[in-house]
């Protein structure tokens, strides 16, 4: 019988599926920024997947490790031409699921050879580590050299099982990489129903009362503001969680970047899937609306959580709290918004002639943005 976590021999779930969309989206966004840009300052990139699995599922579906090496092949003449050191990293502490993982690897790779985008040089150009160890064993080995080489750019996956992993050691090491995006997976139901018990506070120190018994729902926005709040006061760094609703249980991600246009990119794909809330691929808030067909009444076709960052956003402005474009969209972003939604206040303001600044409105690329006074 297939064991309950046995997720490869069962196949992917819609769950799991839209956690592996993400990802993919997400690598579509960020490869493109090392590897397209015409001058290079770096002459490594790593990508690592702590967690990787086998490789794909019992239908064929690819899992993470698969999904990265699709991604990266199309690269590979510009790593050639470029003499960049693409760095891929997989490990996986299960024996047999290593040898499956080793596996499917070696046929992707093989595939790839004996493809058009392959630049044909003696060994593979892409550096492809496999492991077999332990998540934190191998993480501590690996980040001295991830410090000392900080300037480097590097995406981390991180799918877990469980809660345990990612605990606030790791947590912090990971937030103060320089260059570092990440996103880690959570069973943020498990972190709900366990919170209580002293072995669980040993990963965690999460306790009951942050949860609220009657929206077991958001119980990952509760185990996202945890980890945020771990974040040093005064330290500029993006998170954005997205809850995943498999059956009764509730999963979540959580991404990190200290980059404006790693958030911009991550909170755009989720949006992309949620046009509500942007926050998960369930009706989080529990609102019902209905995109095909409008409601008679406009404001409830607007989401609470977009009504209520648009109010404290009119009331930051109209106080001081926020008087920049830029600062106005660093503050959007980590309300889990995009710049459109703050731009609907921006332009009331302007036409109630409130801000009368001709200062820049911008919907994208807002890491390229002069900061300019609102007032
Ligand atoms: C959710 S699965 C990963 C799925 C994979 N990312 C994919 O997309 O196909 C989690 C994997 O982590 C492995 N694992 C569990 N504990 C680990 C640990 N402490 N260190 C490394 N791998 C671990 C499990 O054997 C399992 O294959």
């Amino acid at each position: 019988m297939a064991k309950s976590n046995d997720i490869f021999n069962k196949g992917f779930d819609e769950g799991t599926q839209i956690k592996l969309y993400i990802l993919h989206k997400y690598l579509q966004e960020w490869l493109p920024v090392f590897l397209k840009r015409r001058q290079k300052y770096w002459t490594d990139i790593s990508l690592y997947d702590m967690f990787a699995g086998e490789g794909k599922d019992s239908e064929g579906v690819n899992g993470s490790p698969l999904i990265m090496l699709e991604e990266l092949f199309p690269y590979c003449k510009t790593i050639k031409d470029e003499s960049l050191r693409l760095n891929v990293l997989f490990n996986e502490v299960d024996k047999k699921r290593y040898e499956a993982l080793k596996q499917n690897i070696s046929e992707k790779l093989m595939e790839c050879k004996n493809s058009e985008m392959c630049p044909k040089t003696k060994d593979c150009i892409l550096k492809v580590y496999e492991e077999n160890k332990d998540f934190k064993q191998l993480f501590g080995e690996w980040y001295p050299f991830m410090q000392n080489t900080a300037q480097l750019p590097r995406f981390m996956f991180l799918d877990q099982f469980g809660i345990k992993q990612i605990t606030e050691d790791i947590f912090e090491q990971l937030v103060s990489l320089k260059r570092t995006d990440f996103i880690f997976f959570i069973s943020s139901s498990f972190a709900n129903r366990f919170a209580e018990q002293p072995e669980f506070q040993t990963y965690l120190k999460l306790n009951r009362e942050s949860f609220d018994p009657t929206k077991p729902h958001h119980c990952h926005r509760v185990v996202f503001n945890y980890y945020k709040q771990l974040i040093p006061r005064g330290t500029e760094y993006y998170l954005a969680p997205f809850s995943i609703k498999k059956g009764p249980n509730i999963y979540g991600l959580i991404f990190g970047t200290n980059h404006l246009l790693g958030i911009e990119k991550f909170l755009n794909i989720c949006w992309g899937i949620n046009k509500n809330t942007g926050d998960a691929n369930y009706d989080i808030d529990n609102e019902k609306i209905n995109p095909i067909e409008p409601s008679l009444w406009a404001e409830h076709d607007i989401s609470n959580k977009i009504q209520v960052f648009q109010n404290e956003l009119k009331n930051k402005v109209l106080s001081n709290d926020l008087e920049t474009n830029v600062e106005v969209y660093r503050w959007t972003f980590e309300m889990g918004c995009l710049p459109k939604h703050a731009n609907e206040v921006l332009r009331e303001l302007r036409k109630q002639r409130t801000i009368n600044k001709e200062f820049r409105i911008a919907s994208s690329n807002i890491h390229k943005l002069v900061p300019e006074k609102l007032k």
